[in-house]
């Protein structure tokens, strides 16, 4: 096809080039447009896609997932006694993975060699991801972040080859797997406005409970979680909104010593006035940072300049929640030795 800014719109009745005519209208031709430059293709019947596909490129399996050497380590992040507990199980089943199964004999309950899957529930911006890094980084191991959009496939059967493929990389690489978001795919089957075939989530679930390593998933919304996932889940861990005590140690975490702060900042009446995850937290810091430079370089970080930003930043929390985050809850369940 031509380059993609030289897109050229031909009536077919009258031969107008680019133009609105009594058969297209202005707004045909720029909506024209834009779907082909977004990448739109249109094919009369399923012969006829199947027939290009084959002169088609394959998508590049090498954007299927990022590797990142993790950058936290579990010290950096602030926990209730809960989630800590159940991060510990995790770790202990890990390292001792050879003792529970071989010595002790579990690999005949369960019949299978099978790795360790944790699903992480909670708000955005309470620590799952950094909890993910710093749980590779404490197994020395790379994390392997998927990438949804790119294993979704309009081919079919792509999809399942993307799976496999990254299955695969995770075990070459002996990766933690993390699939963050991971309700974007793990829906309820049948739920109609699922973006995931039942078919691939079904291979996904598969992968998942064959997989001899160490997965991680998490998600803000625990509630339209796959029940089929549930049984796959060896130990689910919630986070939650840090109390008034964590939320005193991430500010202390998230402001550093070199930060010129104004003798009247008070993170004692900031962390008691502000519900607010350690996420936004980060923000609000930022936010003050930002607004004390605009004051100019000499000026330091004073107390309202935080307050100020945590007004802010509440704002927009409550925006988001009322938007998509009506209030969520799992059972928190940390079974061990608990598989299907
Ligand atoms: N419990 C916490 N302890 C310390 N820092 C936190 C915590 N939760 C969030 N943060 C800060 O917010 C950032 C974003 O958190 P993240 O792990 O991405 O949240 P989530 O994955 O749950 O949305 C982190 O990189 C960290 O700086
Ligand atoms: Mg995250």
């Amino acid at each position: 096809m031509a380059e993609k800014d030289k897109w050229i719109v031909k009536c077919p009745k009258c031969g107008r080039i680019n133009q609105s005519c009594q058969h297209i209208s202005r707004q045909d031709v720029e909506r024209i447009v834009q779907l082909l430059k977004a990448g739109v293709e249109v094919y009369e019947s399923e012969e006829e896609m199947e027939h290009l596909e084959e002169h088609l490129p394959r998508p590049d399996r090498g954007k299927l997932y990022a590797l990142t050497p993790p950058r936290f380590d579990l010290g950096d992040v602030v926990m209730g006694k809960k989630t800590r507990e159940a991060i510990e199980d995790a770790l202990v089943e890990i390292r001792n993975k050879g003792l529970i199964f071989q010595r002790w004999g579990m690999k005949k309950v369960i019949r299978k060699n099978k790795g360790l899957s944790l699903l992480f529930a909670g708000p955005p911006g309470t620590g799952k991801t950094m909890t993910a890094e710093a749980i590779a980084r404490v197994l020395k191991k790379p994390l392997m972040i998927v990438n949804y959009s790119q294993l979704e496939n309009m081919w079919v059967g792509e999809t399942e080859k993307n799976i496999e493929a990254v299955f695969q990389e995770a075990v070459k690489n002996d990766a933690v797997l993390f699939f963050d978001e991971a309700d974007a795919v793990f829906h309820r089957r049948g739920m109609t406005l699922a973006p995931w075939t039942n078919r691939d989530v079904n291979v996904l679930l598969n992968h998942l409970e064959n997989f001899s390593g160490v997965s991680i998933l998490a998600t803000n919304l625990a509630r339209v979680m796959d029940r089929a996932l549930d049984r796959r889940i060896d130990i689910a861990v919630e986070f939650e909104i840090p109390d008034v005590e964590m939320r005193r140690e991430i500010w202390r975490k998230l402001v550093p010593k070199e930060a010129p702060l104004a003798k009247d900042v008070d993170f004692e009446a900031l962390s008691k006035k502000y519900v607010l995850s350690g996420g936004s937290i980060l923000n609000v810091v930022r936010q003050a940072m930002r607004t004390a430079l605009k004051r100019g370089k000499r000026h330091r970080i004073t107390h309202d300049d935080f307050v100020k930003a945590a007004e802010r930043e509440l704002k927009k929390s409550d925006l988001m929640s009322r938007d998509h985050m009506t209030q969520w809850k799992i059972e928190p369940r940390q079974r061990l030795g608990g598989y299907a």
